[in-house]
């Protein structure tokens, strides 16, 4: 009997799971996040409980990154296990890419192996998308070149709500190279949506043109005004690698303007009640001074911790099998 692979729908068509690939924030309402952080909060209990679950037994879950990650693929895949998924990491490394297969080739192959989710990272704005037009397993974003990267803002979301008891009316600053940052425009469409007011800060150099009429506020170019009053400020990663050109004058110039310190905390509020929080990697000592990474105020493991858990609950969504 000769085997037959039936081919996933046509690119332009709509997948009948389409409301379970998670491809951006942007558009998604209050209600439905609200969902994703509470389960979350479920799983975040069992991770420090150390407990494992049946959930996803007999589903496989892919991680296709086409770009480098530490946080993200390895939670992706501690999440798929912990809920008793069969996890695979893609390597494009070793894979026919370097021979030329096309994006959607390796996709559709990946796919034909009877994948129920994919995690895509890739260095192209839209390639989730793209992506979820090939294939019939539902599709995660895991980081769409300068886009979004929606599991980020969740976890970002949990870790205010969890910190502050609310994200609503918490004014939050989002410092840095915005402009390059798909961390902050999924932030600011989640953030925005669960009630927070949002402001942006950063050198004119990376300040974004299309997330104006997406925020409360006007953006700020000055460290001290952009932080007055905030409740949280969220630290960026200069984006080197999306740099076409340099930006800034170099690390310590931007750590003498931008960089979050103890001291500059007192520019947000007078008690210096603040959180920091950066979605890592970081470059210590420029977008974070190396002493506030220590401080208890800096909330960066806590993102991280947080990101299993996330993760978790939207790979439960994407696999049908929410609780
Ligand atoms: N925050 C984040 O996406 O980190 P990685 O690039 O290490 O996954």
């Amino acid at each position: 009997m000769r085997l037959r692979y039936i081919p996933p729908r046509m690119p332009g068509t709509t997948s009948q799971s389409a409301g379970r690939s998670l491809l951006a924030c942007e558009g998604m309402s209050k209600a439905e996040i609200e969902s994703i952080l509470d389960a979350a909060e479920k799983y975040r209990a069992m991770i420090d409980r150390r407990e494992q679950s049946d959930l996803l037994r007999g589903k496989t879950v892919v991680n296709a990154f086409f770009e480098h990650s530490t946080r993200t693929r390895t939670s992706f895949e501690m999440a798929a296990k912990r809920l008793g998924a069969m996890a695979v990491n893609f390597d494009p490394g070793l894979s026919s890419t370097a021979k030329g297969e096309t994006l959607a080739d390796t996709v559709r192959t990946l796919d034909a192996m009877g994948v129920d989710s994919m995690v895509v990272r890739h260095a192209s704005g839209g390639s989730a998308a793209f992506v979820a037009r090939h294939v019939r397993a539902t599709v995660v974003n895991a980081g769409d070149g300068r886009h979004e990267h929606p599991t980020q803002a969740l976890l970002d979301a949990m870790t205010i709500r969890r910190a502050l008891g609310t994200v609503e009316k918490k004014r939050v600053a989002i410092v840095g190279d915005v402009l390059h940052s798909r961390v902050a425009r999924s932030n600011v469409h989640t953030l925005r949506a669960l009630g927070a007011e949002v402001v942006l800060v950063g050198p004119r150099s990376m300040a974004p043109t299309d997330l104006k009429s997406a925020i409360s506020s006007k953006i700020f170019n000055d460290l001290r005004e952009g932080i007055a009053g905030a409740d949280v400020i969220m630290t960026l990663r200069i984006q080197l690698e999306r740099h076409a050109r340099a930006q800034f004058p170099g690390g310590g110039e931007y750590a003498r303007l931008f960089g979050i310190t103890p001291a500059r905390l007192e520019w947000a509020k007078k008690d210096g009640k603040v959180l920091v929080m950066h979605p890592g990697p970081c470059n210590r000592g420029v977008e974070v001074s190396r002493e506030m990474l220590n401080d208890e105020r800096c909330l960066m493991l806590e993102q991280v911790a947080n990101g299993v858990a996330v993760r978790m609950a939207v790979l439960a969504r994407a696999c049908g099998a929410e609780q």
